[in-house]
């Protein structure tokens, strides 16, 4: 077996290799540098992409580059985002951007979504982009960047897109499908449990990074109200372990007014077949989705951790989505950590929710995939808990595969044994994943940079909450 140095050395390597540079600077890194098959938009830097690679070099203090990736990509904020003469919000942020050269010149060009596969919106970039620029803070002390005016009035752009009223009863923030890291049609539409953990831990990065001033007065007031609310709608309504299931489960239907239980109208038989078995005495997760008659029941692994990581769960729903992890490994963690959600959707269902896609079969992909980029939300999530023991468990098993199958994007099967059948090699965040995971665990400080402790403003709007 490759020797844990050999294999961080190959990672830095790939790594500084995958850096992207506009006029001279790092501006941040290709999404693969794979030499088998066509690059169509994986040669671009993606915002999302980005984010483990920027994390290693803010610990390895080569914040330069994030700092520039931070800039530039604030500049195409303002750029047009239009596809077939309709402009889309101002805040939002591109999924993706390039280097474009012509007569001797660089140019950016971004893709907000107006060339991906199926127009999809990225809606996580800009919920990303704050909580890089609050990293990117924490790590340098260089609040000045953040507070130039440009920088605060991109935040504001990005604060009134996502705080914007819409037609909607719930804190939680609505958007179209594949509007994440699962940018495909998955039935993913409507409030996705990644979203909010996202948009949460944006709404909290915003609030320490507004600068002090009417402006940004009004908009933290706003900012706080809606967390609280957000945090609380989340924990009561997505929570999902035994004894939540066993309420569901006796639910009644149909309940009107104010005094309803069942607020969603959850129709028992609505309780997948595989739950009920599935379901651990100890442990729990936070739903996939939420909506009316609709709760998705679905593990989706990012949102889970980055609940965890962002204080969005509780304590004790931290701890005990680590313990589902730990009782349900084989499905979760397999032979490659690990699973973007569990299960796959199949037959009709598949055909419904993903409208037949292909890539999406049963088990591959975005449909039940093993993504090796989830060790770093993983450890992250494991060190905030006290859980190192399983990513140390994790990483071990990661390590047998990654550099022999070349750093592959995915892999398949229900326990992560193949690798992905259109998968990328050389996938930059499975490389800075892996670099990343092995940062957290061994120097549990810096996990600083990206997790929050429980919010004290949400404690107290609880109790005047509860006291009516
Ligand atoms: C795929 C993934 C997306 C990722 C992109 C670049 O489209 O679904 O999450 O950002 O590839 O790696």
């Amino acid at each position: 077996m490759i020797s844990t140095s050999y294999l961080v050395k190959e990672a830095w390597n790939l790594l500084e290799k995958s850096v992207v540079y506009y006029r001279g600077r790092a501006v941040g890194t290709v999404a693969a540098q794979d030499p088998y098959v066509e690059a169509l938009n994986y040669d671009q830097c993606f915002m999302r992409d980005f984010v483990p690679c920027a994390l290693l070099f803010l610990i390895k203090g080569q914040s330069e580059i994030v700092r520039n990736f931070l800039i530039e990509t604030l500049t195409l904020q303002s750029s047009d985002k239009q596809m077939d003469c309709f402009n889309a919000g101002q805040g939002l942020m591109p999924a993706s951007f390039k280097v474009k050269h012509q007569d001797g010149e660089q140019f950016l060009i971004a893709d907000f979504g107006e060339h991906a596969i199926g127009r999809v919106t990225p809606v996580d970039s800009c919920l990303w982009w704050l909580i890089l620029l609050r990293a990117y803070v924490q790590a340098t002390g260089d609040i000045d960047l953040a507070h130039r005016p440009e920088f605060q009035q991109g935040m504001m752009l990005i604060l009134k897109l996502c705080l914007a009223d819409r037609f909607d009863m719930y804190p939680t923030m609505l958007v179209p499908d594949g509007a994440f890291m699962i940018d495909r049609r998955m039935g993913v539409y409507g409030h996705p449990l990644e979203i909010q953990a996202l948009f949460y831990a944006a709404l909290r990065s915003a609030r320490e990074l507004l600068a002090p001033g009417r402006r940004g007065d009004v908009f933290r007031q706003i900012v706080n109200q809606r967390l609280s609310v957000l945090n609380y709608h989340i924990r009561e309504y997505y929570w999902i372990d035994l004894k939540r299931l066993n309420d569901i489960y006796r639910y009644r239907g149909e309940e009107f007014g104010e005094t309803a239980i069942n607020k969603f109208n959850i129709y028992p038989d609505s309780i997948p077949d595989w739950l009920t078995e599935w379901i651990p005495e100890t442990g729990g997760y936070l739903a996939g989705n939420l909506g009316p008659a609709q709760m998705d029941f679905r593990f989706f692994t990012l949102g889970n951790l980055m609940a965890v990581v962002s204080s969005l769960a509780s304590d004790h729903e931290s701890h005990s989505i680590m313990e589902l992890i730990e009782q349900r490994w084989s499905d979760l963690v397999g032979y490659m950590p690990m699973k973007i959600c569990f299960p796959a959707v199949e037959d009709l269902e598949w055909k419904i929710l993903t409208g037949c896609d292909p890539k999406n079969v049963p088990w591959s992909y975005h449909n039940g995939g093993n993504w090796p980029v989830l060790l770093w939300p993983l450890a992250a999530a494991a060190q905030k808990t006290g859980r190192t023991d399983l990513a140390w468990r994790a990483i071990e098993v990661a390590e047998r595969r990654l550099s022999e199958d070349e750093w592959a994007e995915y892999y398949d099967g229900r326990n992560g044994r193949l690798v992905g059948k259109a998968c990328r090699k050389f996938q930059t965040w499975t490389i800075a994943g892996y670099l990343l995971a092995r940062e957290f665990l061994e120097h549990p400080d810096k996990l600083s940079l990206l997790s929050f402790d429980e919010d004290p403003e949400m404690l107290e709007w609880l109790c005047y909450f509860r006291e009516g």
